[in-house]
């Protein structure tokens, strides 16, 4: 029999590089897809992955925005996970339509296309998240007992309003769509990881991923004077990339899983738990009054609308179907965050 190969698309990212990570610690076959193989800045930590499991590992170019791209790359392969796509803070996004929407769903469309194609291809796991299930923290309370919960999708964003969380949203709808679009018994099954923030080690030393970026504001003393009341669901990374592998070993896995804890943190929480994990007093431990971000916040880029529908709204979220079908175990918090400022710690060591 064949030997079974998975490709994992972004390679370069952040989930990406723990999903490639634990594949090769199973002993697996890995077909991994970057942008370009020549910048072996980007790709360091998959050449290093390459030294470590010789002839394991093998890398190709793919561009989520290229028809007929990651055909190459999946040729041979059993599994597909689908992880790329850019993952931007809403604040930071000029062209929605352009920075997010368009590579989520072209690429989406493109690495589907392929999968019709290549014959070989039993199982997707896509990297969804649960910004496809909600867009603002106040859509969550219009939910069954005021819990984020997989049976929702997202039906308030727009290129114009969270345009990553639309971009997230219409590249999932897509998928389900070509899925449910396979005539007679379906060939290839579809599943999706719905995560929440996702936070701890990286293993990419220069991941422009909005985990890392939000991180980076508060460690580097960006946010010293105070945080805003901000909550989100969260999950460690090797978590998430464990349910990736999991989602595919699991011969009953179906639908969408929710990756995160059972309640929202808030952003102060957050950041008194850095504070008191690296002692440095550039971490603020107090909560910015809501009446002052909504005055700044034309000048920090978020709307009265966003603001109104996201500031000071806590929520509960349903991840049982994570812990009792993918048997994920949630580390605390503390652990995620004392990791991911040690790996922090040293990138920016490293790159200065
Ligand atoms: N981090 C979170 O909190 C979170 C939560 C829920 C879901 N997700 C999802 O998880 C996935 C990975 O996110 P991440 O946090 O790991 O971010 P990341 O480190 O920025 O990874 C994004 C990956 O997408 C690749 N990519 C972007 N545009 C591309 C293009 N045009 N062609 C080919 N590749 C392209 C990037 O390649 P380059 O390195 O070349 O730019 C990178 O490998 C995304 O689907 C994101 O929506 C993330």
């Amino acid at each position: 029999m064949a030997e079974k190969i998975s490709l994992v698309t972004g390679a370069s990212g952040f989930i990406a590089s723990h999903v490639v990570q634990q594949l090769l610690e199973k002993g697996e076959q890995v077909h991994a897809t970057v942008r370009r193989t020549g910048n072996k800045k980007k790709i360091g930590h998959l050449l290093e992955m390459q030294e470590r499991w010789p002839g394991k590992l093998t890398l190709f170019e793919a561009d989520l925005l290229v028809a007929g791209s990651f055909e190459a790359s999946m040729k041979g392969c059993s599994v597909v996970y689908h992880i790329a796509s850019p993952f931007l803070i809403e604040n930071r996004i000029r062209n929605g339509e352009k920075e997010v929407v368009e590579p989520a769903l072209k690429g989406t469309q493109n690495v589907l296309d392929a999968v019709q194609k290549i014959q070989t291809v039993n199982l997707v796991i896509l990297t969804s998240s649960v910004a496809a299930i909600y867009g603002d923290n106040a859509d969550v309370q219009d939910m069954r007992n005021k819990t984020l919960s997989a049976d929702y999708f997202n039906t308030t964003s727009s290129i114009y309003h969270n345009s990553y969380s639309y971009s997230k949203t219409v590249a999932e709808k897509e998928a389900w769509k070509l899925y449910e679009a396979q005539s007679g018994s379906p060939r290839w099954k579809l599943v999706t990881i719905n995560p929440g923030l996702v936070l701890g080690p990286s293993l990419s030393q220069t991941s422009e991923s909005g985990s890392l970026s939000l991180l980076d504001q508060l460690l580097s003393g960006q946010l010293s004077l105070g945080v805003p009341d901000l909550w989100f669901g969260i999950v460690d990374v090797r978590e998430v990339a464990t349910a990736h592998i999991r989602a595919a070993e699991t011969p009953d896995s179906h639908g969408r899983y929710i990756l995160a804890g059972n309640k929202t943190h808030g952003f102060v929480e957050l950041a008194r738990i850095l504070r008191s994990i690296t002692r440095s007093s550039n971490i603020p431990t107090k909560k910015i009054p809501n009446i002052l971000v909504r005055m700044s916040g034309p000048f920090l880029g978020f709307s009265q609308r966003w603001l109104k529908r996201n500031l000071g709204i806590p929520f509960d979220i349903d991840n049982h179907p994570s812990v009792n079908e993918l048997k994920i175990v949630y580390r605390p918090l503390n652990e995620t965050l004392a990791d991911h400022y040690q790996s922090w710690k040293s990138i920016k060591s490293q790159s200065s």
